[in-house]
């Protein structure tokens, strides 16, 4: 860390209340945060973590409203799971605390209250969407209706997805509300903004000047939003959840939610440390990093900063935020509303025991600089690979191996040879890499660091042989293993950030008293004589079927989504019932039924259709195997006009049901019925 700071305070982006935290958050922002802290830790540096739950804002009202419960019944339940997910995940914040505590309303309140009284604001009134029958002023995206540009009729008052424009909910046409239907009127109102443009010079030096060191993706987000203007944005919301807004004749109205959370970062420090928060806030030797997603820079690098230079009082801006892009699911992206994710609290349900393995694979995969993929089988391939493969299968070997030839006492080295001094040389390049990329906040580099000692140990175990070698000489086996315990000794102190669950049960295992980080790198820090606990595994195999049933559970809610995001098409125009009965609907049974060479849409089909014998080609060969449908009982128009696709002449029609995303369901009978039955 670099000399000219005394002390660290890490913040992580307060998640919102509304939903759990999933493999998304902690590969974006909390494994990475707590990795880092839990390496100042070791160093001995004086280091602050600290986090909590986001508590107000809309979306929270609306669930509320959904469920019939409070706004604050919402954050309760969801904070608490939270919470405790992150603690049994080892995230070692030291405080983890929430928006609706008393400390912040007031802390919140009185640096809104200071802005106000130094005449930092402008207030504006302006015409907004009201809605009369919930008696609310209706926040954008509660608002849908008609795009303006493309004219897609179900655009929202934020954004019209359709064709990617961003709007204001005035400017929908036939805009409706999305929490009664009705139409809304257009209210005057009056709000509070903070004027961005004033404060663009002084952004502009700080960061473009001043951090050319911070990651690319956040410098050049910061520099587009520089580049296009800044606007005076609106800190205050008509809403009746939130910090009132401290003012006289403001009555409904509260703080904007995203006015209020950063400023949970110095309430959080407060309550933790209630005499000594601002060493960490306005000590020119401290230094403030920003955990976040991609999602949440501009407000962490121009909102917020904007909002400490009006406060002035010494506050200091952060020195980094090394934000992350963002983790996709299975090739999707991972969305609360949708159920798209894995979450943390259902992990550990799952997969007992198996935190380090979430933290491995999520740093392993982490989006540190474009938007990266979580698959199970990659999981599972980390897991076995690489954790059990090379790490667990290293670590065992020498300890295994100690106590099958010195009884578990580390044994005295003797003279080294070059390979010895070799394996023990390298010890130091890794811990200069490894530091290097801890102290830039490459956490993936730092990962793949940590596992060289691994890798190095089972190369040095594999060319020095010791199982060969103590057939002649135990002397030279001494050596070896006394080596091989050093090089574990290093694994304990290098792991510690990334698995602290398995370097603690390393430690034990290994009884070598306090290993500092400033052990790292050293060929003697375990002491011969050592007498090491009896061996564990680190890690073990994690088998098909529980990956399997987690694929299976993802495949469920694929269906599931498929089904809530189906709109029925309009009904179409009528037909007079003769007409309908002209069509000869019937059932027949399948007899055989095989892909149509050259076509990846048709399969082929054998029908019994109570007659005859008939063929039949459908378009359906994307969604079923052949074998599978051989012997169901399908509905079929039987008296179409015979048509030749791909050479093959098609007596009628089976039918079919179109799911939302185009793919298809057969119709048969709901039970056995004779071939030829007729469908009325
Ligand atoms: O994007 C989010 O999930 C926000 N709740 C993050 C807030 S970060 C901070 F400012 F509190
Ligand atoms: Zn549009």
């Amino acid at each position: 860390m670099d000399k000219k700071f005394k002390r660290t305070l890490i913040t992580t982006a307060l998640p919102y209340a509304n939903g759990a935290v999933h493999i998304g958050h902690l590969a974006g922002v909390y494994v990475p945060a707590d990795i880092y802290a839990r390496y100042l830790r070791s160093r001995g540096e004086d280091v602050v973590m600290i986090g909590g739950s986001d508590e107000h804002g809309v979306p929270i009202t609306i669930k509320a409203k959904a469920e019939g419960v409070t706004p604050q019944d919402v954050v309760d339940r969801y904070h608490k799971i939270i919470k405790d997910s992150f603690e049994e995940l080892g995230i070692s914040f030291d405080i983890y605390s929430r928006t609706t505590s008393d400390i912040h309303s007031a802390t919140a309140s009185e640096f809104f209250r200071r802005l106000y009284d130094k005449g930092e604001f402008v207030e504006k009134t302006s015409m907004q969407l009201y809605d009369e029958k919930a008696g609310q002023f209706l926040a954008d995206r509660y608002v849908t209706g008609e795009c303006p540009h493309c004219h897609n009729e179900r655009a929202y008052g934020d954004q019209c997805e359709a064709c990617g424009t961003s709007l204001n909910a005035t400017d929908l046409i036939n805009p409706k509300s999305a929490i009664t239907g009705n139409t809304p009127v257009l209210r005057e109102t009056r709000h509070w903004y903070l004027p961005l443009d004033k404060w663009e010079p002084a952004l502009r030096k700080w960061i473009l000047d001043g951090h050319k060191e911070w990651k690319t993706n956040v410098y050049g987000q910061c520099k587009s939003w520089l580049d296009l203007g800044l606007q005076p944005r609106a800190v205050s919301r008509d809403l009746d959840w939130g910090v009132p807004v401290p003012v006289e004749g403001a009555e409904g109205k509260v703080l904007y939610v995203w006015f209020d959370a950063p400023i949970g970062y110095i309430s959080n420090t407060k309550e933790l440390l209630p005499d000594s928060w601002e060493r960490y806030w306005k000590d020119p030797e401290s230094r403030i990093i920003n955990f976040i997603g991609k999602d949440n820079i501009v407000f962490h690098c121009i909102v917020f900063p904007s909002m400490l230079m009006a406060y002035g009082d010494g506050y200091q801006l952060p020195d980094n935020v090394p934000a992350n892009e963002f983790l996709n699911l299975e090739g999707d992206k991972i969305s609360t509303s949708r159920n798209w994710a894995v979450w943390l609290h259902e992990y550990l349900r799952d997969f007992e025991g198996k935190q380090d393995v979430l933290r491995y694979v999520l740093t392993a995969a982490a989006p540190e600089t474009k938007d990266n993929d979580f698959t199970w089988r990659d999981f599972q391939a980390r897991n076995n690979n690489e954790l059990v493969a090379v790490l667990g299968n290293f670590v065992n070997r020498a300890v295994v191996l100690t106590h099958k030839y010195f009884g578990g006492k580390v044994p005295a080295a003797g003279e080294l040879l070059d390979i010895d001094k070799e394996a023990l040389a390298e010890l130091s390049t890794i811990k200069r890499s490894l530091e290097d990329a801890l102290d830039t906040f490459h956490f993936r580099e730092a990962l793949k660091e940590a596992m060289n000692i691994a890798r190095l140990g089972n190369r040095y175990l594999q060319e020095t042989e010791p199982w060969k070698v103590a057939k002649t000489d135990m002397d030279r086996v001494a050596t070896i293993l006394n080596t091989a315990m050093q090089l574990t000794a290093n694994i304990a102190i290098a792991m510690e950030p990334f698995m602290p669950f398995s370097a603690a049960k390393l430690r034990k295992m290994l009884n070598a008293g306090d290993l500092a980080w400033s052990d790292l790198g050293g060929g003697s820090i375990i002491a011969a004589g050592t007498e090491l606990s009896q061996p564990e595994l680190l890690f073990e195999k994690i088998e098909d079927e529980a990956i399997q049933a987690q694929i299976d559970r993802l495949a469920r809610i694929k269906e599931e989504n498929k089904v809530k995001s189906f709109k029925a098409a309009p009904q179409a125009e009528d037909v007079d019932f003769d007409t309908f009965m002209k069509a000869d609907l019937r059932v027949g049974t399948v007899l055989e039924c095989r892909k149509v060479p050259k076509a990846d849409k048709l399969l082929q089909f054998l029908i019994d259709d109570g007659l005859e014998k008939r063929t039949i080609v459908s378009g359906i060969a994307k969604y079923y195997a052949p074998e599978d449908l051989v012997g169901k009982q399908v509905c079929f128009i039987a008296n179409l006009p015979p048509r030749k696709l791909k050479g093959i002449v098609s007596q009628g029609m089976i039918l079919s049901a179109e799911n939302a995303d185009g793919s298809l369901v057969v119709i048969g009978p709901s039970a056995p019925v004779a071939p030829g039955a007729q469908v009325r």
